[in-house]
């Protein structure tokens, strides 16, 4: 039987990863702690570790699972910025799971945004106080508006469907822009220039890092409604305070935070916040916060427990295939696997 850490587990990863788990032959030790250099020692024993987006998979973490006698480290989400690829080459593979539900992700942006822009959220608490005045409560027709989308992957695609959808004009900028995808891309400064709502659907790379800081605010329209449900580093979140302050932001919507490592996922009430910066970006009438939630359907949970129970199968069973490996070796981190569909050492 396969024996398998499960770091920083929550109630709802449990129904999905256990039925898979017996299936399969796995066991896995659900820890409610997350990984670190600390607490990497409670994987010793185990074949394999599985982690999600707030462990913490550095340099030094990596040795230690390597001493402890870890093989694989299995992550359960598709972005990778949490893990030193390169510090696990020749010692730990690591998998993850590309796709699992973008809709469930391109959803829930759509859910902020609409929520923000039509003052859902404030209409949801007055009614329950009884209070039916409609004063503060003026929105805007997505009809006829620029979004633009930064990033134009799984995720972005299928936002840009449902933006078509409410018949907005959607505009793009990638790194990597898709042929033949029919998609207007523009350079970064125009989009920005241009848009009415600017979403974010790349993945945070030291390129990416704070694409969104005071400079690009600068550039942006009077009113622009950030929607970022990608990665918290992405933005600046000083100098989105500051453009919120300065009314040039009209609305924000985050589905993830810079420093949300420490503070999402977990019930904080009842506590004094100490993060200034999440506090007062909270408190802010057009601010929308969600803590990192845009994964969480049903549809999704049951992708990510199986390809993740795949992706371990698939690298203690098949010999010489490691699906779903991430591997800086080839230059392309994600694509190293699908050229060569083998172990890359
Ligand atoms: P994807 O890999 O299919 O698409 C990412 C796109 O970003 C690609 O088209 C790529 O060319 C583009 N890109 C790369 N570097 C860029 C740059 N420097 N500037 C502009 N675009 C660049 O990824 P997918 O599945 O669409 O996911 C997007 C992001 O969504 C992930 O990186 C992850 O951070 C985030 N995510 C958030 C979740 C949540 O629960 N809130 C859940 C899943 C993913």
């Amino acid at each position: 039987m396969i024996q398998v850490a499960f770091f920083d587990a929550k109630a709802y990863d449990l129904p999905s990863f256990e039925r898979c788990g017996r299936e399969h032959d796995i066991r896995f030790r659900f820890l409610e702690t997350k990984l670190n250099e600390d607490t990497a020692e409670l994987a010793r024993g185990c074949d394999a570790v599985c982690v999600f987006v707030n462990d913490t998979v550095n340099a030094a973490v990596i040795e230690k699972l390597h001493q402890c006698g870890v093989r694989l480290i299995a992550l359960r989400c598709a972005g990778y910025n949490n893990v030193d690829v390169r510090a696990a080459f020749g010692k730990i593979h690591v998998v993850h799971v590309p796709a699992y539900s973008p809709y469930a992700v391109a959803e829930h942006a759509i859910a902020l945004l609409l929520t923000s822009v039509r003052r859902i959220h404030k209409a949801y608490n007055r009614t329950r106080e009884f209070n039916f005045s409609l004063n503060g409560l003026t929105g805007f027709d997505f009809h006829g508006k620029t979004v633009g989308v930064i990033g134009t992957g799984k995720i972005g695609r299928i936002f840009i469907d449902i933006c078509r959808g409410f018949g907005m004009k959607v505009i793009a900028y990638d790194r990597f822009p898709a042929p033949d995808s029919g998609i207007d891309y523009v350079t970064l400064d125009e989009l920005f220039a241009r848009s009415d709502v600017i979403s974010l659907h790349c993945p945070l790379t030291d390129e990416t890092r704070h694409m969104i800081d005071a400079a690009a605010i600068e550039k942006m329209k009077k009113g622009v409604v950030i929607v970022n449900t990608s990665r918290g580093g992405l933005i600046d979140t000083e100098a989105l305070l500051e453009g919120i302050k300065a009314r040039k932001i009209g609305a924000a919507c985050l589905d993830v935070y810079e420093e949300e490592a420490d503070v999402f996922f977990e019930d904080r009430s009842g506590h004094i916040l100490n993060d200034d910066l999440l506090s007062r970006l909270i408190s802010m009438p057009n601010v929308i916060v969600t803590s990192h939630q845009g994964f969480l359907t049903e549809e999704a949970l049951d992708n990510i427990a199986e390809t993740t129970v795949n992706n371990i199968l698939s690298y203690f069973e098949k010999d010489g295939i490691c699906d779903n490996e991430l591997c800086y070796r080839c230059g392309h981190i994600e694509q190293c696997r699908k050229e060569r569909r083998e172990k890359c050492f």
